[in-house]
């Protein structure tokens, strides 16, 4: 019986040297442990020894129940061990490879040039002001000296929403909208960016949508040299210091007189080229000396108060400044197109 225990405590320690996965140790548990196993059955057998012989065995059996149970047990942890390390090294990061580049985005061309056309005039005092996009028939065009009926309407056709409101033809609205809020004394220096909306069909100079910056000066004795002054220095910044500006007459129902604003073009220096179509100059905006129809609807007594405005167009700025040949480039936003302009 001896023999027998001895043989079994070295078979189980063989396996379970031999055990390569904690599993594969369980059944060894199981197989010489268990309640069904080889020395369970030799301690059964223990009735038919001797009196003497008795407790030497049981010591026996016993220590060699322990011996094995103290190799599972060390087995077990060294093989949970292995196990967590392999895990662990499956799952580690490679620290060492190179991140892959994070695309970053950047303002859009019409966003920048429209907050560098607004950081110009705040400079010159003027205040930033917002209107709706969807307005009155009265903002749009009536309070503007345009009246139902006026042939002028015809230039600004329009997507209606109702028969007395529309999707803002222009950012001149803010105009009326401004000067009606104070009392018809207090002076407005004002500028308005905003999207504005004709019935356009789209080219490469034509949007249905597009983006307008108003601007509105009003107080006592406001005089076109000032509009001119505001507006050479507002050209020089934006162009560079060598841009000649030209006041052309001009028609708009809410000033009078009526500009449009060129600058000489920089390709040619004035001699004229094909940029310019040959005459040297470049139409940037409109403007003029605010109707006194317009004052007077809005409050203001046109007998003592003038005022200036002008109204341009920020994509045909970004379009001369930089070179760009088409419109609908600010509104398909390839960012092939886009990520030139993105500043470091
Ligand atoms: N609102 C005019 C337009 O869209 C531009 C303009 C604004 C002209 C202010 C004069 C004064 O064509």
């Amino acid at each position: 019986m001896k023999e027998r225990l001895e043989e079994l405590q070295q078979e189980a320690l063989a396996k379970v040297e031999q055990a390569d996965s904690v599993q594969g140790l369980k059944d060894v548990k199981v197989e010489y442990l268990g309640k069904k196993g080889p020395i369970t059955e030799v301690l059964r057998g223990m009735g038919k020894l001797s009196k003497e012989e008795r407790p030497v065995i049981g010591q026996l059996a016993n220590d060699v129940r322990e011996s094995i149970a103290q190799a599972i047990e060390t087995k077990q942890t060294a093989l949970e061990d292995a196990e967590l390390e392999k895990q662990l090294e499956e799952e580690s990061i490679d620290v060492t490879l190179p991140a892959r580049p994070v695309k970053v985005g950047g303002p859009h061309l019409l966003t920048s040039i429209v907050e560098e056309i607004e950081d110009l005039f705040i400079g010159m005092g003027f205040e930033i002001k917002e209107g709706p996009e969807v307005e009155t028939d009265y903002y749009n065009f009536e309070a503007l000296n345009l009246p139902k009926g006026h042939p002028a309407r015809d230039m600004q056709d329009s997507f209606y929403v109702t028969e007395e409101l529309l999707m803002r033809t222009h950012t001149s609205p803010v105009q009326a909208r401004t000067m009606g809020a104070k009392d018809g004394s207090e002076p407005v220096k004002m500028i308005c960016p905003g999207k504005v909306y004709r019935r356009d069909t789209d080219d490469a100079t034509h949007s249905h949508q597009f983006t307008q910056i108003e601007g509105l000066l009003v107080d006592k004795n406001v005089r076109m040299s000032d509009l001119k002054g505001v507006l050479n220095a507002f050209a020089k910044q934006m162009f560079g210091a060598d841009r000649e500006i030209r006041l052309r007459p001009s028609f708009f129902p809410f000033t009078e007189p009526s500009v449009e604003m060129d600058i000489s073009c920089k390709v040619c220096g004035g001699k004229g080229c094909s940029v310019c179509k040959g005459t040297g100059w470049i139409e940037i905006l409109g403007g003029g000396m605010v109707h006194p129809n317009v004052l007077e609807m809005a409050g203001y007594d046109p007998k003592e108060y003038s005022g200036f405005a002008f109204g341009m167009g920020p994509e045909r700025i970004a379009m001369l400044k930089y070179g760009v040949d088409d419109i609908r480039h600010f509104y398909t936003n390839d960012v092939r197109f886009l990520e030139q302009y993105h500043k470091a």
